[in-house]
């Protein structure tokens, strides 16, 4: 890069600005996954998948593959800490480490508080928080050793408004606030070591999933975001790119809200 804005010291966020770098995607078999593990691949990382959905991880990974990149497809139930100790130790064994980390499964139930059971509450705090809890204590020491790391959670816009887009989401908002707090608070504790870590949270995104939304809840629902616009997966898997990015060495404990101004 050249001309004014230039900045010395500070590497080309160009087509290949993670060659080298391995990267280990949660939920990655997902809809945003899915797209955040091709990008990265795309920008030159080899790409782990561990995801409940083993095939869907698989599918992933051969388009990781195809890229040229070392990929590792990992069937994994997050929720579980010895399970994802030992998916996560296979990573860091063949690889020999793990660079950048997105913690990318979640999602949920919406069920009325009134109503909502013990079992509910707990399964929604297990599947959105404890899962960024057991992923990022197997990974992070290996990032403190080396010195270097990249952590990105997906959280949520449901954490900072409320879930206002989804009634019945106190749970989920619950969780990924308290996903929230865990960046906050981890970004603090590691700065000094090189790692950065850093959270986005998506309004509502354009994904397969909302297909199913009849024309009355689509205009609903755009009616509270102020730009009009459903969030583009493959926006938010730039805005990922970036913060693993080398460019990115200075930002730490973002929340970065990826909503169309929903939470203004
Ligand atoms: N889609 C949206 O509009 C939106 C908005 C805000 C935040 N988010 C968040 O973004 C992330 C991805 O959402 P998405 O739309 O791609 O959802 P998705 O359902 O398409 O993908 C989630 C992935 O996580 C995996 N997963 C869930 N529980 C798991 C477990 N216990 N163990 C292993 N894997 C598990 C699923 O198998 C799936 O592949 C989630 O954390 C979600 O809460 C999504």
């Amino acid at each position: 890069m050249t001309g004014p804005g230039a900045g010395a010291g500070v590497e080309p966020t160009g087509s290949a600005v993670l060659a080298g770098r391995r990267a280990l995607v949660t939920g990655g078999a997902g809809a945003l996954g899915s797209v955040i593990a091709r990008r990265l691949a795309g920008a030159g990382a080899d790409v782990a998948v561990l995801d409940l959905d083993e095939a869907g991880a698989g599918e992933v990974c051969r388009d990781v593959a195809r890229l040229g990149r070392r990929t590792l497809p990992i069937g994994v139930d997050l929720t579980d800490h010895a399970a994802v100790q030992a998916a996560a130790g296979r990573v860091l064994t063949t690889w020999g480490g793990v660079d950048v980390l997105v913690n990318g499964a979640g999602g949920g139930v919406v069920a009325p508080f009134a109503e909502m059971s013990a079992e509910t509450w707990h399964a929604m705090m297990s599947r959105n928080l404890d899962s960024v809890y057991h992923v990022t204590r197997a990974v992070l020491p290996a990032m403190l050793e080396q010195r270097f790391g990249r952590i990105v959670n997906i959280a949520s816009v449901a954490a900072v408004s409320g879930g206002r887009l989804v009634r019945g989401a106190t749970a989920y908002a619950a969780a990924k606030a308290g996903v929230v707090g865990l960046t906050k608070a981890l970004a603090v504790e590691v700065a000094e070591h090189g790692v950065t870590v850093n959270a986005l949270a998506p309004g509502a995104q354009a994904t397969p999933g909302r297909e199913r939304d009849t024309e009355e809840r689509r205009a609903a629902l755009l009616a509270q975001i102020p730009t009009r616009l459903l969030g583009e997966p493959e926006h938010l898997a730039e805005a990922v790119l970036f913060l693993a990015s080398p460019a990115a060495v200075n930002v730490t404990g973002v929340i970065l809200p990826l909503d169309g101004g929903h939470s203004i």
